[in-house]
């Protein structure tokens, strides 16, 4: 595909675009906390079999936010959005906020976000900021103990997807970033972003579960290889 022939871009992120800026991936073989696997504490029903763990993992990780800053990957996809003429559309698996603490615009967050809270008393979602484990009352219904994280769990609905469906439909240009390929339907954009006749392009540390699929790979890290190809991407250069 000619440069001139890409217009609309579909960028899917995941926990390895994070991680240069200290956030923990979740496929490590490390990757437990406090020995608990990530499909433990990230379910409805962990929820409800132990909402005090479950809090805390949440809590912990938001309180994190604090302690950590953009690197230069989300910066350069930041710069992307506001340069790109084209349709742009940045889909992160993501909870924590820095793409838009970058300064990106055109994203969703489709797996939910550490900063927001959701009642299940009165069904309002809310930006929330502070700690949810101690049961705080709902700012909209003034029930306490009803503030989940807002937070796609294992087994729910993620966000957007009627969305995300329509830009992949109309990519040119399909990017994954960071991702293992492990999470449906995240892991599937790709499928469909070629069915829609979209170039494919994977940018991972190492080949992802779902690399057979894309058309050309980069691996290395992140805040490496994103600036590139996006310096790439702006002056015209066919990616590959
Ligand atoms: P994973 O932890 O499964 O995968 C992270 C990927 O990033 C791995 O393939 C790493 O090799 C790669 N990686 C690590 N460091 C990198 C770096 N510096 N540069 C580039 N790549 C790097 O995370 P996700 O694929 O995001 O869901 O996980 C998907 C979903 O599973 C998450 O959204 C989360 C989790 O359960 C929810 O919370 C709902």
């Amino acid at each position: 595909m000619h440069q001139h022939d890409i217009r609309n871009i579909v960028i899917l992120t995941g926990a390895g675009i994070s991680a240069e800026s200290g956030l923990a991936t979740f496929r490590r073989p490390d990757g437990l906390w406090e020995g608990h696997r990530v499909e433990d504490v990230a379910t409805p029903e962990a929820f409800r079999r132990d909402p005090e763990l479950v809090q805390a993992f949440y809590d912990a990780r938001r309180a994190r936010l604090k302690e950590v800053a953009p690197n230069a990957a989300h910066q350069a996809l930041a710069r992307l959005d506001a340069e790109w003429p084209g349709e742009l559309l940045i889909v992160t698996q993501n909870v924590d906020d820095l793409h838009e603490r970058a300064g990106a615009r055109r994203m969703l967050h489709m797996h939910g976000e550490l900063k927001s809270a959701w009642c299940l008393g009165c069904g309002d979602r809310m930006h929330w900021e502070e700690r949810l484990g101690d049961r705080p009352p709902c700012p909209s219904c003034g029930v306490a103990g009803k503030l989940r994280p807002d937070i796609v769990w294992f087994g729910e609905m993620p966000y957007d997807m009627d969305r995300i469906n329509a830009a992949l439909m109309r990519a040119d240009l399909f990017v994954s970033i960071g991702t293992s390929g492990a999470v449906y339907p995240a892991a599937g954009f790709v499928q469909t972003a070629r069915y829609a006749g979209a170039s494919t392009l994977e940018i991972n540390l190492e080949p992802s579960q779902g690399s057979f699929f894309f058309q050309s790979s980069r691996f290395g890290k992140a805040g490496e290889l994103v600036p590139a190809w996006v310096d790439e991407i702006l002056a015209g250069i066919v990616p590959s």
